[in-house]
C-alpha cells in the first residue's frame, strides 16, 4: 500500500484530549480517596480485613478528606472547561443523544455483542451507544458534584441536600454514583481495547489513520 491512499485525520482536539486524561486522573484520585472516606468505617459493604489492608484503606478519614476536598476543585473547573468547550466548539452535537440514537441503541449494542451481525447505518463520530455512554458519563459528573456538595455542606446548603432527599439519602446517591463511574470505566476500557491502537491513539495524538 503507498502513501496516497492513507489519510490522517484530526479526531480529537487538544483541548478535549487535555481534559479527557486530566479527567481520568482527578477522578481516579477523587474514587481512591472517596474510598478512604467511606471506608474510614464500614459505611454500605464491609470490606474483608483481608482486602482493607492490603489496600490500606481504613483508618485515614484525614487523609481521604485532604484529598477529596482538594482535588473536588480541580475535578470541578475541568469538567467546567470542557463542558464549556464542547457548548461553544458546537462538539456537544457529536455526543448529544439525538432522536436517532433511541432507535438505534439496542441495535448497537446487539452488533457489538456479535449477537447481530449487521450494525446501524449511521455514522459520525460516535454511535447511540457512545453517545448515551459518553453523556451519561457527563451527567454523573454533574451529579457527583452536586451530591457532594450538598454532603459537604449540609448546613449552608441545607435546600440542595433536602431537594437530594435529605443527608443521608445524598450520600447514598454519591456513592451509587462512585459506582455508575467505575462500571461506565469497565464497559468504556474494554471497547477501547476492542477498538484497537488507531482510536486509542487519536484521544492520545490527536489523529486516526484511514487506509483508502
Ligand atoms: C484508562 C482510562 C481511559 C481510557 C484508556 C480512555 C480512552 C478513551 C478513548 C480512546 C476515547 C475515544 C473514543 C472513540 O473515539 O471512540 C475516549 C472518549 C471518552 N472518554 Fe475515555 N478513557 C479512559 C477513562 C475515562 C474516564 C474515567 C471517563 C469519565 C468518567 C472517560 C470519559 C470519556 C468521554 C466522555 C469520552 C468522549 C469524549 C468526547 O469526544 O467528547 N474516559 N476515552
Amino acid at each position: 500500500m503507498n502513501d496516497k491512499s492513507i489519510i490522517i485525520r484530526e479526531k480529537h482536539s487538544r483541548l478535549l484530549r487535555y481534559s479527557h486524561w486530566i479527567n481520568f486522573s482527578l477522578l481516579s484520585i477523587m474514587v481512591w480517596s472517596g474510598i478512604l472516606i467511606y471506608w474510614a468505617n464500614d459505611a454500605y459493604i464491609k470490606i474483608p480485613n483481608s482486602i482493607a489492608e492490603t489496600f490500606s484503606i481504613r483508618f485515614r478519614l484525614a487523609e481521604g478528606m485532604g484529598w477529596h476536598f482538594f482535588i473536588m476543585w480541580a475535578f470541578l473547573f475541568n469538567g467546567l472547561i470542557y463542558v464549556n468547550y464542547m457548548i461553544i466548539s458546537g462538539e456537544w452535537r457529536t455526543i448529544a443523544p439525538n432522536r436517532k440514537t433511541f432507535y438505534e441503541v439496542i441495535p448497537v449494542i446487539l452488533h457489538e455483542l456479535k449477537i447481530k451481525k449487521s450494525g446501524p447505518v449511521t455514522i459520525g463520530k460516535f454511535n447511540a451507544a457512545q453517545r448515551l455512554a459518553y453523556t451519561g458519563a457527563i451527567l454523573m459528573g454533574l451529579g457527583s458534584v452536586l451530591t457532594g456538595i450538598a454532603i459537604y455542606k449540609p448546613v449552608t446548603l441545607g435546600w440542595l441536600t433536602n431537594l437530594l432527599g435529605g443527608y443521608k439519602a445524598a450520600r447514598f446517591e454519591h456513592f451509587l454514583l462512585m459506582i455508575g463511574f467505575f462500571l461506565f470505566f469497565i464497559v468504556h476500557i474494554i471497547q477501547v481495547a476492542r477498538a484497537g491502537w488507531n482510536n486509542f491513539r487519536a484521544m492520545l495524538a490527536g489523529y486516526e489513520i484511514e487506509k483508502d
